[in-house]
This record gives C-alpha cells, structure tokens and sequence, in this order.
C-alpha cells in the first residue's frame, strides 16, 4: 500500500502536469510531514521552487496547482500558507480506512521492493589473535540493524564478516609461539583468547625491537601465504580459537554472519595487481608496486598512493579489498556494496573505491558505499578502559549492562512491591540490558562520537530501550487487564476523533516513509527517533483517552489503535535487532 506522502506526492505531481505540462513530470514536488499542527499534516514546497522557472508568484503557482489538485477524498479543501506553501489536513476517515488496511496486513501495510536485489553488507570485521573492540561493537550493532532493514525491505542481503585473518600478524605470533608455547601451534584449545591476545603483544614487542625475530616472522608469513602444512596447521588453530571467541558475542547480540575473511581473497590478489598492470594504472614507487589517486594529495599537494604490492612482494590491507570487489561484483552479483567501519577507514575506502573504478572492477551500476561512525569514549570523553587502565573486553561490557539492568529490576519490583521468579529477572535483565547498549549506539548519529553511559542508555524515560520497551508492555498490559485477544479485532471499525488519536494514527502510518529514509541514508538513528516519538504519542493517547473504559464503537477502536502501536513497535525494534518483552 502507498504511504500518505507517496500519495501526496503523486497527487501534486499530477496538478504539475495539468497545470504546466508534460514538462513539470519529472519535478519533486517537495512533500513533506509537517511537524507543526498549525501547518496541517503535510505540506508541498514545490510553488517556491518554480517561482523563478514559471515567472510567476509562488502563491499565484500555488492556487493553479491546487485548482488542479484531486484529493478532496483524502483531504479538506488545500490551504496556501505564507509564501505559499501548500498545505494538506487529511480527513479522519482516510486515516481510519488506512488503520484498516495496515491492520489485516503482517507487514503492516509495507510492500518489499519489486526487484531483490543482492547488497552485501560488510559488517562486524574483527581481527584474529586480537581482541574484538567497542569499535567492532559499532560496527556489528550498526551493520546489523542496516542488514535487518534491508532484509525487510525485500533485498537479498549477504552479511559478510571480513575477519583479518590473513597478514603479518600470523608470522608474528607464529615465531614467538615457537619459542614461548609450542603447543599452542599443533593442538588445539592450547590457549583461550585471553593469551592469544597477550601473547600477540609480545610476539609485537620482539618483532618491533629485535631485527632477527623481524626477519624470521616475514619468512614465516611467506611460508604461510605459499601453504607450507605446519604453517597453515597452526594459523587454522590460531582462527578456531578467535572465531569461538567472536561467536560468544555475536549470540549474545543474536547477529548473524557469514565468515569470509581476508585470506579468502589471497588466491586472486596477484591477478588484481595484474589487472591493474594491464590497465596501466600501476606506478612503482620505492620499490612497491601502487596506484596514484586523483583528487587526494599529501601536504605538499603530491598525488597520494594506494600500495597493493610491498617491495618485498607482500600484499595489503587495500589489495584485499580491491580482489573482495571484484568477487562481490563478478561472483555474488551485488548491486550494493555497503562496508560498516569507523570514520578513521574514511580515506581507505575513498582510495579502495576510486582504484577500483578505474580498473573497471566496479561498474558505474553498483554502488559501494562506506557507512562511517565515530570512536566510543566514556562519559568523560576519555577512551574506554577499565580500571586499572587497560582496554575493556567487550564480554565483560555487555556483561555489565545486564548487571545494571539487574539491579534497576530489582529496584524496581521493590518499589512496586511485586514478586517475580528468578527466571523472569534474569531473563528481563538480560533483554533490556543487551537492548540498552544497542539502542544507545543506534539512537546516536552514527557519525558523532559517542559517550557510552550505562546510567544514561537505562534510563526509563527518555530516548532508551527500555522506554520503547514499556510502551509495548503498556499495551500488552491492557489485553491482559481485559482480557483481550487483539488478533479478534480485525475488521472491526475505526473512529477517530480526539487530537490524540489523530496525531498517533498520523505516526502510525508514517513507518514506510521513514523505511524508505533509513534504506536511502543508511541511517538507523532514524528509525529509533520514530519508535521514540511513537511511544510518546501512545503515552499521551493512553493518558487522555480511556480505553477500557471507554463506550464501544470508541472502546474496540482504542485497542486497534493500542495493538498498531504495539505491532509497529515490535516490528521496529526488530529491524533494530531488538526483541520485546509482554512484561517487564
Ligand atoms: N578488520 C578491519 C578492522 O578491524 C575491518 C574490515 C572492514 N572491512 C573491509 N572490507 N575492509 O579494522
């Protein structure tokens, strides 16, 4: 079903091409929600904008596309405002038949796109023998709930974990490992990841101060890289020890990943160098093979290079991904190409993107898209740390999430003087608290910093998890309180009158619109200001309006509208990869 503003859209743009010509069809007619009531539901900018083309006063624009205009069954008569703005006040009947539609449908009145097509999304992407971090954490809450939008939109979604598997890290550990702990290398579950990562920073230091360990872990990535067994025995030990690690946190966060890290691509990068070679776009520069970019220069206003073959024949960071293009275009056939990382990656993917444009291994018809956020810092504005100042693990953040959200229960049940099993706390500790951290991250611009609080992201009021999440109980507490079977409502009929309901059947009928936005910008904030803005609407509906006790036919409306609000709740918070509680 068209959302309202679609409906708008096509109606203006209609009244275009009947008052102007064929000319006008193609012009965005400049619909818009308004966010002021005085100015009606929606309103249409485009008069302004023609005023120069057409020669004409914006109001004068404005009485000829309303005298063209057919809407007289969704909307009162179109009022020209200020300048001339067009503005729309649709009719409650309208909205109660569109309540209508959205009700009998699972979808809530949302079609899938027509065409699935593949869009790769890159997300999450931590690197072996290391610790997964907070950035990771970004990228694998903010991937996540771009890949969820994405699926319910219809698309045919590869979530892809480009996990660093591949590189100078391995011959690293794999030299000092024999040295310090050879078991670790021909058994498995020799170490837990807690000692792959300290060990790593050692195996660090030596390869940083001592020349011969430098010169015998380069040897030992070439004997890698060219499959030597015993090599190849301990990096696949090395990978399964990381990987039950990484999948500890993924269950907790419920994602699901497809693994295929950088060494999958190292049978084709020679080719890419190759490739890049015969389109002439390879320059040798002290010795390593690199591509000059057009448009980013160092300081001194020279060229800057993407390096894809070291001088000692080593390949990087940036030929890994051209090769992962190139596979994703020609083998998976994406037409989307979105990689989630933090804003630091800005100019690797510029480069990355602009070398493969050029070789024609990304053809003008697929998009690749890099989706930047910003580092995560304390209240303080300080890097995360713990305590004794070193870098926090990951599990033991979201550990203390549900700690907290334990303990805000507990409180809580207290003050209400309620009881509850074991069983029922731990289970709402654990929802709220993992939702908490998610919702805190994806309410964020992506792009800002930002200040991980665990007082502020399990705040019971405000832009939380846990507020979105009592708006849903509030609802579900109504069916239980009369004894409600929302499913038995369907068909029945619609009346709305009060400002409340107004305003909230408005809300309700927007998600389309606001889908279609978060899908175009690539910006879950979004859907997390609507989810918020409709529990505020629901809250003040559910304080003026009785329900209950309310008459019929207004009493079963009321519930339709309680179960919509709960419907378009729970949907949302899903494509946020956030599950709901019927009690809390
Ligand atoms: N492993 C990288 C890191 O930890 C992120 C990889 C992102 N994806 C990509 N195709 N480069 O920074």
């Amino acid at each position: 079903m068209k959302s309202i503003l679609e409906v708008l859209q096509i109606a203006v743009g209609k009244s275009l091409v009947a008052s102007f010509g064929e000319e006008y069809a193609n012009t965005d007619p400049l619909v818009n929600a308004t966010n002021n009531p005085k100015f009606g539901d929606y309103q249409a900018n485009v008069a302004l904008s023609l005023s120069k083309k057409l020669k004409q006063a914006p109001r004068a624009i404005a009485e000829t596309i309303i005298a063209n205009l057919e809407v007289a069954d969704i909307a009162q008569e179109p009022q020209i405002a200020g300048p001339g703005f067009i503005n729309f006040t649709l009719k409650p009947e309208y909205l109660a038949a569109l309540l209508g539609e959205i009700q009998g449908s699972d979808r809530l009145g949302i079609e899938p796109v027509e065409q699935a097509e593949k869009i790769v999304v890159d997300f999450s992407s931590p690197n072996i023998a290391k610790e997964m971090h907070v950035g990771h954490l970004r990228s694998t809450i903010i991937g996540d709930s771009i890949a969820r939008v994405l699926e319910f939109q219809g698309y045919d979604v590869l979530r892809l974990n480009h996990v660093g598997d591949w590189g100078t890290q391995f011959g690293m550990l794999i030299t000092y490992l024999k040295e310090a702990y050879p078991e670790a290398l021909t058994t498995a579950d020799a170490l837990d990841i807690g000692d792959l990562v300290s060990l790593y920073k050692k195996a660090k230091v030596r390869f940083d101060e001592d020349a011969d360990f430098k010169e015998t872990a380069r040897k030992e990535v070439v004997r890698l890289q060219d499959g030597a067994a015993d090599n190849r025995h301990a990096w696949k030990l090395l990978c399964d020890q990381s990987r039950r690690e990484f999948q500890v946190i993924y269950d907790i966060l419920d994602i699901n990943l497809t693994e295929r890290g950088e060494s999958f691509y190292n049978p084709f990068l020679e080719n890419v160098v190759k490739e890049l070679e015969q389109k002439g776009l390879l320059e040798e520069n002290d010795g390593a093979k690199c591509v000059f970019l057009e448009g980013f220069t160092n300081k001194d206003g020279d060229p800057l290079p993407v390096i894809v073959q070291k001088s000692d024949g080593g390949f990087n960071y940036a030929t890994t991904d051209l090769a992962a293009i190139n596979y994703r275009v020609s083998e998976d056939h994406a037409s989307r190409i979105v990689y989630v990382t933090d804003a630091g990656q800005a100019n690797h993917f510029a480069g990355v993107f602009q070398v493969a444009r050029r070789a024609g291994l990304l053809p003008e018809t697929v998009q690749a898209i890099h989706v930047p956020f910003g580092i995560v810092k304390n209240e303080k504005g300080e890097k995360i740390k713990t305590r004794a100042g070193k870098t926090i693990k990951l599990i033991d953040l979201l550990n203390e999430a549900v700690v907290r959200a334990k303990q805000d229960i507990t409180n809580r049940l207290k003050i209400e003087e309620r009881e509850e099993s074991e069983e029922f706390i731990d289970n709402v500790a654990q929802i709220v608290g993992i939702s908490a951290v998610k919702y805190a991250d994806l309410s964020l611009k992506r792009i800002t910093e930002y200040k991980f609080s665990y007082d502020n992201m399990l705040e019971l009021k405000g832009n939380t998890a846990p507020y979105m999440l009592y708006a849903y109980v509030r609802v579900q507490g109504i069916s239980r309180k009369g004894d409600i079977d929302y499913s038995e409502l369907s068909g029945a009929k619609i009346l709305l009158e009060e400002d409340s309901e107004l305003t909230l059947t408005k809300h309700l009928l927007q998600l389309t619109d606001v889908l279609n936005e978060v899908e175009k910008d690539l910006l879950p904030n979004r859907l997390c200001q609507y989810l918020f803005e409709l529990s505020q609407k629901f809250n003040q509906f559910y304080d003026r309006c009785d329900i209950l006790k309310a008459a019929e036919p207004q009493r079963t409306s009321r519930l339709i509208l309680a179960d919509l609000t709960a419907r378009t709740l729970k949907l949302g918070l899903s494509l946020l990869g956030i599950p709901v509680l019927d009690r809390m």
